[in-house]
């Protein structure tokens, strides 16, 4: 019995309710309701855990603490002398980061004839897109079009997104589909050939494709097949960017680097630098724990900011509604959103429903905690962490036996191994903080307001708005990736550069103390706190 005896009387009320919810649908929330639900529930909105960044181009506007902190930090290279005369790599196009949008970014860059450096931190794939499950949107069946797409886009982000960054994904998405199948991803396929989409929260038709419940895996694994089979892409691994360098005239000129294992600085000059570093779950804003990959911690932001890149929606974060909440070993990891879009409930202690399964995921959450918080109608664990039923088995009383074992593989495994088989019993989930709505602000191929500067991915802001809904982040890294990269290698086919030079770390060190700001926590972050640094093994 995997469940403790605490917990059995509340997964006999689930049982019990089954005949009858399989015939009950939950309402939606009207706007209103919405509005109001996530005024007082979501995390984005409690005032004391946010504030204001007292230095750099968003001085005044408001993020949370912890990421206010990290952009205001000290620079990590504040001390260390570096001849940047000596160039230890000279290439067309930099990107900093290896995951699904740097990954697609150097091999657009590529195939428009530049040479091209990725430098990521960890291993290259080691980022949120390999972790990500459930799918990739894209409007390519008969009943859809990028123009329902486009409205579900807008309307997930509360109408406050970026035009024209919504358009260019939703019109480039049927495109990537292809370009990603054509480089050997295998999607789920219906027996004569057509792909096998479903829904998801906000989506107004079934276009969220899918391979199992491995998505961001097996796109990430041909990504980086790809960029490993082209000479022209050199990669660099544990090698993370510590700031970007500048040359006289004030375009970015490169970065310089650390090799994590030796410690040594590495100078790198290009004519353009493409940032794809991710987000920052790794902040655990608010104390919450996160679905998010280990090296997540906003670096790129950081570097950003300080050569002058305004940030958008740096006040809004994504808690994706289903993280586990048991067991302790695995809390906060990501359940996907698609059990809900294959039809499991979201229930109560009480084997009740409270929400609409597909709610988008701001609404999906504060809808949680508000049960969990204010109605007291949470499930608590023995360790006291609380939470709300997710109902898996239903899936297999809606569309017959097998179908989780088959659609969700990564799931029942990730249950397995603690031994609750969740074909026969629900999952017990709560928030977990996943997505960085925001980041650098881009114009639609990629570029920032700082010449020779792209940002792709979830590093930058403006396509999700407020919310963004499941499967748009894998489409993202890929439509922005490939833009970055194609328009990234065309610009550095005119770009002449000057000397290069770190003024720009020193002019920030003094803005710094007219801030009024002397020490901090140096920045970028590199790695969690509480990693286990070199130094101290
Ligand atoms: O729930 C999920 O599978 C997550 C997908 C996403 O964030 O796009």
């Amino acid at each position: 019995m995997p469940y403790p005896p605490s917990m059995q009387e509340s997964l006999a009320l689930v049982e019990a309710t089954r005949p009858q919810r399989l015939h009950e649908t939950f309402p939606m929330l009207s706007p209103s309701e919405k509005q109001d639900l996530l005024r007082r529930f979501h995390p984005d909105y409690i005032q004391s855990a946010m504030r204001e960044i007292r230095v750099g181009p968003n001085k005044g506007d408001r993020t949370p603490l912890e990421l206010a902190a990290l952009l205001e930090g000290p620079s990590r290279l504040r001390g260390v002398h570096l001849d940047l005369e000596r160039v230890d790599y000279d290439t067309d196009v930099l990107v900093i980061g290896g995951g699904g949008a740097g990954c697609s970014a150097a091999i657009l860059a590529e195939e428009h004839g530049a040479r091209v450096l990725i430098a990521t931190k960890l291993r290259l794939g080691d980022a949120n897109t390999m972790m990500a499950q459930g799918g990739i949107q894209a409007a390519d069946k008969p009943n859809d079009s990028p123009m329902l797409h486009y409205l579900d886009v807008m309307g997930g982000g509360g109408y406050v997104n970026d035009p024209d960054l919504v358009e260019a994904l939703v019109r480039d998405a049927p495109g990537v589909i292809l370009w990603l199948e054509n480089l050997g991803v295998m999607f789920d396929k219906e027996p004569d050939g057509t792909m096998r989409t479903i829904h998801g929260g906000g989506t107004c038709r079934r276009r969220m494709h899918s391979a199992r419940d491995y998505t961001g895996a097996e796109i990430m694994r041909t990504l980086r097949d790809e960029v490993r089979s082209r000479p022209a892409i050199e990669v660099l691994e544990f090698s993370p960017a510590m700031e970007l360098l500048l040359d006289e005239s004030g375009q970015v000129a490169g970065a310089v680097l650390q090799n994590l294992e030796t410690e040594e600085y590495l100078v790198v000059r290009a004519k353009t630098v493409i940032i794809a570093t991710g987000g920052s779950g790794r902040l655990h804003y608010q104390g919450f724990a996160t679905t998010n990959h280990y090296g997540a911690t906003g670096d790129g932001l950081v570097m950003a900011y300080r050569v002058g890149a305004r940030l958008s929606f740096i006040d809004t974060m994504q808690y994706h509604p289903t993280g586990a909440a048991y067991p302790e070993q695995i809390v906060g990891l990501l359940v996907t959103e698609k059990v809900r879009g294959l039809g499991a409930q979201v229930l109560n202690v009480q084997g009740k429903q409270f929400v609409f399964p597909r709610e988008t995921r701001d609404a999906e959450s504060a809808a949680i905690i508000r049960e969990v918080k204010e109605r007291g109608l949470g499930v608590r664990t023995p360790s006291g962490m609380e939470g709300v039923w997710l109902d898996s088995p239903m899936i297999d009383i809606i569309h017959g036996p097998g179908t989780v074992q088959r659609e969700l593989p990564a799931m029942v495994r990730q249950f397995a191994r603690f031994n609750v088989d969740i074909t026969k019993e629900p999952m017990l989930v709560y928030p977990t903080l996943h997505y960085q709505n925001g980041g650098v602000a881009i114009r639609p191929d990629g570029s920032t307001s700082v010449p020779n500067l792209y940002v792709a991915g979830e590093a930058s802001g403006g396509v999700h708005g407020r919310n963004r809904l499941m499967g748009n982040s894998l489409l993202d890294v890929v439509v922005y990736g490939r833009r970055a990269g194609r328009a990234a290698a065309e610009r550095a086919k005119e770009v002449r550069l000057g000397r290069l030079t770190l003024a720009h770390v020193e002019e920030w060190e003094r803005a710094r103390r007219s801030a009024g700001l002397e020490d901090g926590m140096p920045s970028p972050l590199i790695l969690p706190r509480y990693a286990r640094r070199a130094r101290e093994v």
